[in-house]
Formats: structure tokens, C-alpha cells, sequence
């Protein structure tokens, strides 16, 4: 099977792409990303070498580019690619609107040209917005910030398409990933790496809301399972259950680095914070789908990899990234 993934250079398409090469021998990949700041040769170190697997420095809002690679034989398209720090659009949403949706567009419209026999779209749990009870996929949209709202614009079209032209498209809406090659600007890697630091974690209000935690290889495991399954649904949530309040989040992982609570700071709240994120999982359990790596399991491994892995973070708290941190955090 040809994939053609894309942003498959950030965080969680890096997972899948290491994913699907160990793990199907005939498959081949065709990685198109924009390398971002979010972008980074060095998450896929382990398979760049490897014949099976090709990068594309590209965008996806390129119609061009995008035409010529799905036209090569793709089987299925995975898009990873977006724009998905919410401080980020906060502070500015252009990028947000042109990545998430136009570049979304762009895939669609390749998929109906070039007939594609599945296109994954991999979204968010925040285009339900906050809940005081758990979203099945049916739940109504209501996004909170310019991310989600481009999220839940982009997962929109993917339905219209799905009705109009009857493409075979499916929409994941995953809770929070977490795990290596995490940016360190969200909250997980920022607290660690800062806490490696010696420095304190930033904290939004009073850090009682509450996230669902997922290892970013099981997130990987779940999109490979919806690539190759026969009969697919339109739409699934992939979720843990595994809920914590962010202070309860930071305390364990001061724990797992022996540092005190006087490493927590609390900072002025993100507007419009959504208070809850949980989401009701069950039809991808109906499909076989479970989640391997607990909780507690799973923070531990990425604390001892931040700490083996400074070679890879290091060089990023720096330049760009910088000016962003002090942004972000002298507007507190
Ligand atoms: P990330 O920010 O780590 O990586 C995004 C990747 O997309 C980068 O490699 C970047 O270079 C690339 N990219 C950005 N704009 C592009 C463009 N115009 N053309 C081509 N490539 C472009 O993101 P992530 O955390 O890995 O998230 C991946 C996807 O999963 C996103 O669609 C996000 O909305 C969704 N998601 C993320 C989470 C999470 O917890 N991180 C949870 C649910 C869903
Ligand atoms: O729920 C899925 C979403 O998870 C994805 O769609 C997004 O792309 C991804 O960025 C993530 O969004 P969040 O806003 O939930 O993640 P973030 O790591 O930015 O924040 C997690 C929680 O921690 C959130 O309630 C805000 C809070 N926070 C975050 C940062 C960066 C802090 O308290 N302090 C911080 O410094």
C-alpha cells in the first residue's frame, strides 16, 4: 500500500510514519511537510535512510504539489499537517485558517481527482468545544478558539464532501497526545523540559482543567487500524478515559522529577480556556481498537526520554521559539 502522509515531520505524523514502517514490510510512505517551526527532520532520524520511505518538503495549501503526489499511485492519504498550538492562534490565526482549511481543501480535492480509496482526516476533540459530559461523534461543534474553529471548519468539509461526492473520508477527533518528540511549547514537554531546566512550569488560572491523555504510539496503532480496516464509519473520537486536571498533571510529573511544588507558577488564564475535554470512545472499541500504555506508564517513559533525548529538545528553546515564550508569557 502507498500512504501519502502529510505533516508527517510533527509530533504525531512522525509516530505514525515510524509506526506503519516497522510494522508493514510492503508498505511505502510519501511524507509532504512544510517543516514548520513545528517541523523536524530529526523526529524521523530512524527511518530516513529507509527505501520504502520519501520526504517532500512542501505545503499543502500548494494545489500543485499536492495533485502531483496524490496522482503517483497513492493508495490512501493520512493529513496530519496543520497548524495546532492553541496560544499560537490566539495570537495569530492567518496561518490557522490557510493550513487547517484551505490545505485541508486542497487534500480533498485530490482525493476526488485522483480517486483515493480512503482519506484519514485526523482531528480534534476541541471542535466540541468544553463539556461538562463526555462527546460521542455526533456532538454538536462548538470550537473555542481559531484552531478548533479552522479544525471544525476543515471536519465540516470533509462531511460535505463525504455527502456530495461520496468519498471514502474518515474523521478521527483524538483527545490530547502526549509522548517523544512532543514541541515543548505544550503543556506536557514545556513542564518537563523546564523542570530539566531548573525552571518553574507555567500554570493557566487555577490549573483545574481537565484534559484525556493518549501515548502518541497508540494514537499511531488506532490510525493504522482505520487505514486498513474494510468496513469503516464516517467519524470516531479516540480516546483513554484516562482524565487529569492540569495541576494534578504537573504534580506527578514534579514527582517523577523529584522537584517541589515551588516549581509551579501560576499565570494569567487562555482566553476562552475550555474547562473539559472527555470523550466517549466506544465505537472504536466496538472495532477493536485499545489503548496499551496506561496513564502512569506513559508519562514516566517520556520523562526518562526528554531526559535521554536533550540532543533533540535543547536546540529548539531557542531562536523562534524564544521570542514565542516570551510573547506567550509576558502577556500574563
Ligand atoms: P505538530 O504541530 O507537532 O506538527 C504539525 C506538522 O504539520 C509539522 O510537521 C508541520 O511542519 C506540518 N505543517 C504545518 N503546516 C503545514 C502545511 N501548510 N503544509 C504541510 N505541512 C504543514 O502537530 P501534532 O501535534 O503532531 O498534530 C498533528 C495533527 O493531529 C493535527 O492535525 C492536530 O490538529 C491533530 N491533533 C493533535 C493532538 C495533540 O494532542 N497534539 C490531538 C488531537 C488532534
Ligand atoms: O485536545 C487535543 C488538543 O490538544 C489538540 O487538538 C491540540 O493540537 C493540542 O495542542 C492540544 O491542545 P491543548 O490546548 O489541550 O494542549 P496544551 O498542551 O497547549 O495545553 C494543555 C492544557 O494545559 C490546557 O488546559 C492549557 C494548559 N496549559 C498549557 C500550557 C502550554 C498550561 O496550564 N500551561 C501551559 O504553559
Amino acid at each position: 500500500m502507498k500512504i501519502l502522509v502529510t505533516g508527517g515531520a510533527g509530533f504525531m505524523g512522525s509516530a505514525f510514519v515510524r509506526h506503519v514502517l516497522a510494522n508493514h514490510p510492503e508498505d511505502l510512505i510519501v511524507n509532504l511537510d512544510k517543516l514548520t517551526y513545528a517541523g523536524n527532520l530529526d523526529n524521523l532520524k530512524e527511518v530516513e535512510k529507509n527505501d520504502r520511505y520519501k520526504f517532500v518538503k512542501g505545503d499543502i495549501t500548494d494545489e500543485p504539489i499536492v495533485s502531483k503526489l496524490a496522482a503517483d499511485q497513492v493508495d490512501v492519504i493520512v493529513n496530519f499537517a496543520a497548524e495546532t498550538h492553541v496560544d499560537r492562534s490566539i495570537l495569530n490565526p492567518r496561518d490557522f485558517i490557510m493550513t487547517d482549511i484551505v490545505g485541508t481543501y486542497n487534500l480533498l480535492e485530490a482525493t476526488k481527482k485522483y480517486k483515493i480509496a480512503r482519506y484519514i482526516q485526523i482531528s480534534t476533540d476541541e471542535v466540541f468545544g468544553s463539556t461538562p459530559k463526555k462527546f460521542i461523534e455526533e456532538s454538536k461543534f462548538d470550537p473555542s478558539s481559531p484552531y478548533s474553529a479552522s479544525k471544525a471548519g476543515a471536519d465540516l468539509l470533509c462531511s460535505a464532501y463525504t455527502k456530495t461526492y461520496q468519498l471514502p473520508i474518515v474523521v478521527t477527533h483524538a483527545c490530547n497526545n502526549y509522548g517523544p518528540y512532543h514541541y515543548p511549547e505544550k503543556l506536557i514537554p514545556l513542564a518537563i523540559t523546564n523542570l530539566l531546566e531548573n525552571k518553574k512550569v507555567p500554570v493557566y488560572g487555577d490549573g483545574k482543567q481537565v484534559r484525556e491523555w493518549l501515548y502518541v504510539d497508540d494514537h499511531a496503532r488506532a490510525i493504522d487500524m482505520l487505514v486498513r480496516k474494510e468496513d469503516v464509519d464516517s467519524v470516531y473520537n479516540i480516546g483513554t478515559g484516562e482524565e487529569l486536571a492540569n495541576l494534578d498533571l504537573v504534580k506527578r510529573l514534579l514527582q517523577l522529577l523529584n522537584k517541589d511544588e515551588s516549581y509551579i507558577e501560576f499565570v494569567k488564564d487562555r482566553p476562552a480556556h475550555d474547562q473539559r475535554y472527555a470523550l466517549d470512545s466506544s465505537r472504536l472499541r466496538e472495532v477493536g481498537f485499545k489503548p496499551k500504555i496506561k496513564l502512569d506508564d506513559g508519562l514516566a517513559k517520556t520523562v526518562k526520554w526528554f531526559q535521554d533525548s536533550r540532543w533533540w529538545w535543547d536546540k529548539l528553546k531557542s531562536g523562534e521559539y524564544l521570542e514565542y515564550y516570551k510573547k506567550q508569557y509576558q502577556s500574563k
